[in-house]
């Protein structure tokens, strides 16, 4: 689900090698975040560069902000869904780029941050909004979906088995009252399993909150929106690479990768996707789940 830490963002060695930022170059950060990678790549493209970064989360933009105010000439911050990323390039004035980033799901800032209804393991009002501004929340979906909607968003968006029983257990839980919380969500999701599929390696609620999450932000379809814009921006020889955290992102990027090869615009620098080594994994446990996979304009 995207959680890295705010100092350590993920796969950055890799990211580097791909992108190859050096001075001048003009790169896309499309998830900002708190900053992690673009830190890295404004060091590299300056004198001369240029980092333009979007975010969706203002309070992430904020921070990364802060991070980047030593750079602030080589730095421009937008506020905006990558789903856009065209328009906003463009009313930028700026055409084609070097580079295109997106490290996709959610930060480590937004995971920890109760408030924002992102983790299972703190409790927290159900909102998971990476955009405050947008009225859809998670504790809508749960408390007005039907049951076979919920059924549906579960199985598709959170590739979980046990989707039917599970969102029964939604449905009856919620006769006896609205479900406010990520504990009680959590709760209701756990006690909505076979008894020995209760206790797993990973919390057996992550595959719900991750179908949640997926649809309150609409999170796929903008993914796919703007890698479909992506060849439009690159210049020849331009760069992308694509971090995802879950089987659903990765898809994407791989299929749109494939696609562009199969056009004849593109080659694919990943021959599998690139994951993270044991160096990491021991200094971020967070990584486990990113695959990286990156690709070139050729023509
Ligand atoms: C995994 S974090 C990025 C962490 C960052 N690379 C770093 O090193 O700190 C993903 C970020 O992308 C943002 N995001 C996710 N989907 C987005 C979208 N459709 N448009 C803009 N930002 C998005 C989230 O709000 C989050 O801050």
């Amino acid at each position: 689900m995207g959680e890295r830490c705010l100092h350590n963002p993920v796969l950055l060695e890799e990211v580097l090698h791909f992108l190859n930022p050096t001075p001048g170059k003009i790169i896309i950060d499309a998830t900002l975040g708190g900053g992690g990678h673009a830190e890295e790549i404004v060091r590299r493209i300056c004198p001369g560069g240029m980092l333009i970064g979007m975010d969706r989360d203002s309070e992430s933009l904020r921070l990364a902000h802060e991070r980047l105010k030593g750079f602030q000439a080589a730095v421009k911050l937008v506020n905006k869904n990558f789903k856009d990323i065209r328009e906003t390039i463009l009313d930028l004035g700026i055409g084609e780029v070097d580079g295109i980033l997106f490290d996709l799901g959610i930060s480590s800032i937004q995971l920890d941050a109760k408030e924002r209804g992102f983790g299972i393991k703190q409790n927290g009002p159900l909102d998971m909004r990476m955009d405050r501004n947008q009225r859809l929340t998670a504790k809508d979906l749960v408390n007005t979906l039907s049951e076979e909607e919920l059924s549906s968003l579960i199985k598709d968006f959170g590739e979980e088995r046990f989707y039917k029983r599970i969102a029964r257990r939604i449905v009856t839980q919620r006769e006896k009252g609205l479900i406010e919380t990520t504990a009680e969500l959590a709760e209701i999701v756990v006690r909505g399993m076979p008894r020995g599929r209760r206790w797993q390696r990973i919390h057996p609620a992550t595959r719900t909150f991750q179908a949640l999450r997926i649809k309150v932000n609409g999170e796929l379809a903008a993914i796919e929106e703007a890698l479909n814009a992506v060849p439009d921006l690159l210049k020849l020889g331009g760069r992308l690479c694509v971090i995802s955290f879950h089987s659903l992102e990765d898809r994407i990027a791989k299929n749109m990768l494939k696609k562009f090869k199969s056009e004849g615009i593109f080659r694919i620098l990943t021959k599998k996707p690139v994951t993270a080594g044991d160096a990491e994994l021991s200094r971020n446990p967070r990584a486990r789940s990113s695959k990286l996979r990156a690709g070139e304009r050729t023509a």
